[in-house]
């Protein structure tokens, strides 16, 4: 990919600007405070993570998070997305509230206002309470009730300084990669079996919309994975595949929340409950839809024989037994994850959601966009961001109510099974002292920022 050469264009007045990370991937203090196990501590222990010691620690950042809030400060970022460790505020996922936990977060709001930067928190981002876990996690309705009141703990403590709440983090990745495929906690391997899993998350984000409004939270959204699927070729099969996986990843999630309807009579009657019910309270009104892109798919039907040697989603292989297969996208560029580098995915993502959802889309910000890239003076990271944040802006300039972007991720951190080596931060972690040091992409991104803001 070239190196940028001209200024990015403006974007509109107000346009926020920040980075996001996760607590699993950063917070470390697994048992800090009377926290408790959750299934991806339970995960890891259990040696499914590569550099397992890592993951326990993550990036410190229960200890330093000041020095984070710093960098936050110093990049002139507007908001910073974090999310809140359910098992650190509701250790046995039911019954009490573990008020030491809360106090850690409560810390850290105070701290982001008081370097200007609003605090965003995702309510979920993939560490459900073990013994939740256990019982069934996303199997079953009971997690998504209890989600609830954990959801109105947190705001009931937070939500007189958080302008921005997210209730789920991509509920497609939970359910394939988690429930459906076991490549992620809580690996379990009940491929079509798996989809109650996507319909108690969509519960729960309703019914914790609900709880979080009930406790005067201001603007309340979700952040949902989007990737734009190409079929692998002309034929029939290929492009029938491509759309069944196009369902199952992108509109599995943003049908029922946009227009409270599952995307096809077929998968509506596999979900559990009083499906017509549920769908009633998923579809709460959003203050906006939260955007995560990483790169497009291109999908084929089934090839057993290269079953193997073909693509992969977040570097997992596809069993055997699905009704599609994953092949490489054609790309010039590609991370050091092996990620294909399409910066107009973005563009297309976000115009194809407007076309699809129309005047139910509600502004759209972009909750996630990186790349794994090694070293700290990482080129190839301003190339990728520079070239996304142009393709961004040409789907503002068509039309789409765009309102911030997120980069992921501030720091390295811990990606997922994947462990510590795929570098996704603007800051570089030694991961045996813990520090922190700014990337290059880190004083691109701060210059990017002064620019639109008129400090160039
Ligand atoms: C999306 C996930 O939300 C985040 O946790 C992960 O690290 C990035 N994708 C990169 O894979």
């Amino acid at each position: 990919m070239p190196m940028p050469s001209e200024p990015l264009p403006l974007f509109p007045p107000g346009f926020l600007w920040g980075a996001a990370a996760s607590a699993f991937q950063t917070e470390g203090a697994p048992d800090a405070d009377g926290k408790g196990p959750s299934g991806w501590d339970a995960f890891a222990a259990a040696g499914r993570i590569k550099d397992g010691a890592d993951a326990a620690r993550g990036t410190g950042f229960h200890e330093r998070y000041r020095e984070d809030v710093a960098l936050l400060a110093g990049l002139g970022a507007d908001v910073f997305r974090f999310s809140v460790s359910w098992p650190r505020v509701v250790p046995g996922g039911r019954g009490p509230v573990n008020t030491r936990g809360l106090d850690f977060y409560d810390r850290l709001v105070d701290e982001l206002c008081a370097h200007g930067v609003a605090p965003a928190p995702t309510l979920y981002h993939w560490d459900t309470p073990l013994p939740l876990e256990e019982a069934g996690g996303w199997m079953r309705r009971d997690t998504a009730e209890r989600f609830a009141e954990y959801a109105a703990a947190v705001a009931g403590r937070l939500a007189d300084r958080v302008p921005l709440w997210m209730t789920l983090n991509e509920p497609a990745e939970v359910t394939l990669l988690g429930y459906a495929l076991g490549e992620h906690a809580p690996g379990r391997r009940l491929l079509f079996d798996a989809l109650p899993a996507a319909h108690h998350q969509l519960l729960a984000h309703g019914l914790a919309a609900q709880a979080l409004r009930a406790a005067g939270a201001a603007q309340v959204g979700i952040a949902v994975s989007h990737s734009p699927v190409r079929a692998a070729g002309d034929g029939e099969e290929d492009r029938f595949a491509a759309g069944l996986y196009d369902t199952l990843t992108n509109h599995l999630f943003s049908d029922p929340l946009l227009t409270g309807a599952y995307p096809d009579e077929d998968i509506a009657a596999l979900m559990p409950g009083p499906v017509a019910d549920d769908l009633a309270v998923i579809a709460q009104p959003l203050d906006f839809y939260g955007v995560n892109y990483y790169h497009p798919m291109l999908v084929g039907a089934p090839v057993p024989e290269d079953a193997g040697a073909l693509g992969s989603f977040a570097g997992v292989g596809m069993p055997e037994g699905l009704p599609f297969s994953l092949r490489e996208v054609d790309a010039a560029e590609r991370t050091d994850f092996g990620w294909p580098v399409v910066p107009d995915g973005l563009r297309e993502v976000l115009v194809g959601l407007r076309e699809r959802h129309g005047r139910r889309l509600p502004p759209v910000v972009v909750t996630e966009n990186g790349c794994s890239y090694g070293g700290t003076d990482d080129q190839r990271r301003i190339a990728f961001l520079d070239a996304h944040l142009r393709a961004l802006h040409r789907a503002v300039a068509e039309g789409v109510d765009v309102r911030g972007y997120l980069t992921w991720s501030l720091t390295d951190n811990i990606e997922w099974a994947e462990g510590a080596a795929q570098r996704f931060g603007l800051v570089h972690i030694d991961y045996e002292t813990l520090a922190r040091t700014p990337k290059a992409s880190y004083r691109w991104y701060r210059d990017a920022i002064a620019r639109q803001k008129g400090r160039p």
